[in-house]
């Protein structure tokens, strides 16, 4: 059966492309050999309409809300699945049996510690460091802690120490900060347990474990866990296709978060509500401010790249608002604020016609906040999530046949052969 092609007309002269079909019946242009049989490359900033690889990891309908990974939907994993199941999935394929899981908490609670001496490095940033930026860096600088020698025990060994460390390490960031004991991760503790601990236990005070909060943060974790080619991921892939290190790729990959139009929005959205909450504005007032383009003020938590429609974590997520504020027995303001903006979002003719719709940042920043999570933590809490994501997104980068060093073109709008002029004669 021939498979079907695109014919692109250039200069009066038919060239015919082959067309890709993912296994949801997406369909690409392959248009790998365009350059070199037109003369001509593409132009798409922000590669809107760019595939940069066949990935077989997260599948996302932006028109229908769908997100799905390894094909199971993301609403199935968070009523039933963990974080450390759902990290499984996405860099194994499949759900882990029992053995296999069992297999993997040793792993991770083997690996949880730090080498005590990047304790100095965290002990030297200035106390106001924002904690994305030390992360970025720790996480590079495990590297040169935890040598890897081979492909496969990067693979193997890498993974599972990034994903225990990296809990840890952000605990003790926050910890350190506050300039507070470091609380060392307890075996005996869940994953998402070991972190709530490290965090908020001190000896006068022990922290109570609540296993809703529990569920609640691998709740959170798991609707951040991969999202296809986002701003970070690809940095990850790209920043892995020139062969580096694991650990390096996935700093690019956080510092590519920290951004308040990517990770750092859930950030930008309490301190949106906060500030609307602190200059009395109306709801109409920021409504307006939003869609007025000379006012350089977005509606934060709002708007996708790939959701036309409402964001399925962000569903979620908002119900999880309600139940964490009703467990905690917590009012917050700041959750009546921000329905009040999404109901008056929702029925407005420019976000209805631009399709803009809460993001799962939205509400992701009062569920935190009801945890204790501080404000400059929102990010990393994001990055812990996304974590395993950024690993089978690199992993398969890796191993695919196709994977070439990433290296786009550009159109070239600069000055003509200029030449140069010695100092003495400008
Ligand atoms: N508030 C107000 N207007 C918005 C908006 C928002 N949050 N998001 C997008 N728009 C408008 C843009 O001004 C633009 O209008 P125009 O066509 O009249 O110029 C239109 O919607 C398309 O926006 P654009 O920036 O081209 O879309 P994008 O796909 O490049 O950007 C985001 C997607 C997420 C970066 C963007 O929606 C945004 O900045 N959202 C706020 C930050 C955020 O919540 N980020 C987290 C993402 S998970």
């Amino acid at each position: 059966m021939m498979s079907e092609r695109v014919k692109i007309i250039i200069e009066g002269k038919t060239f015919e492309f082959p067309v890709i079909v993912g296994s949801e019946g997406e369909k690409a242009i392959d248009i790998a050999q365009l350059r070199k049989t037109t003369g001509y490359i593409t132009h798409d900033p922000g590669f809107g309409n760019t595939g940069c690889c066949r990935s077989a990891i997260t599948f996302m309908d932006g028109e229908k809300g769908v997100l799905r990974y390894r094909g199971i939907p993301v609403e199935q994993l968070a009523e039933h699945s963990t974080f450390v199941e759902t990290a499984y999935l996405l860099i194994n394929g499949h759900l882990p049996n029992r053995e296999q899981l069992t297999q993997m908490r040793v792993l991770l609670n083997d690996s949880s510690m730090v080498h005590e001496d990047m304790k100095f490095f965290y002990q030297n940033f200035p106390r106001n460091a924002h904690p994305m930026g030390i992360l970025s860096a720790m996480v590079n600088a495990l590297k040169s802690f935890y040598p890897i020698y081979d492909i496969e025990e990067e693979q193997t060994y890498t993974t599972l120490n990034l994903i225990s460390k990296i809990r840890t390490m952000s605990a003790m960031s926050y910890r350190m900060s506050r300039g507070h004991l470091v609380i060392y991760p307890r075996p005996d503790y869940s994953y998402c347990a070991n972190f709530l601990n490290m965090m908020f236990d001190n000896p006068v005070n022990p922290y109570k474990m609540d296993e809703d909060l529990v569920k609640a943060l691998n709740v959170f974790w798991i609707l951040h866990a991969d999202h296809e080619q986002n701003c970070s991921t690809t940095a990850v892939r790209v920043v892995g296709s020139g062969k580096v290190n694991l650990y390096a790729a996935i700093s690019a990959g956080i510092a590519a978060l920290w951004g308040p139009l990517h990770g750092g929005a859930n950030q930008a959205v309490i301190e949106m509500l906060t500030n609307i909450q602190k200059n009395g504005q109306s709801i109409r007032q920021v409504i307006e401010m939003a869609k007025d383009k000379k006012k350089n003020f977005r509606l934060m938590g709002f708007g996708h790249r790939v959701y036309k429609t409402y964001d399925p974590r962000a569903k979620i997520m908002k119900k999880m608002c309600d139940m964490v504020l009703g467990k905690l027995k917590k009012k917050d303001p700041l959750l009546d604020l921000a329905k009040e903006l999404e109901e008056a979002a929702l029925t407005d003719t420019y976000f209805i016609d631009k399709h803009l719709y809460p993001n799962v940042d939205f509400y992701s920043g009062i569920v935190l906040r009801a945890m204790g999570i501080p404000l400059n933590m929102f990010t990393v809490m994001f990055a812990i999530g996304r974590l395993p994501g950024w690993i089978a997104q690199w992993q398969e980068g890796m191993e695919d046949p196709e994977g070439k060093i990433a290296r786009p073109r550009q159109i070239y709008t600069g000055a003509g052969l200029t030449n140069y002029i010695p100092l003495g004669e400008r």
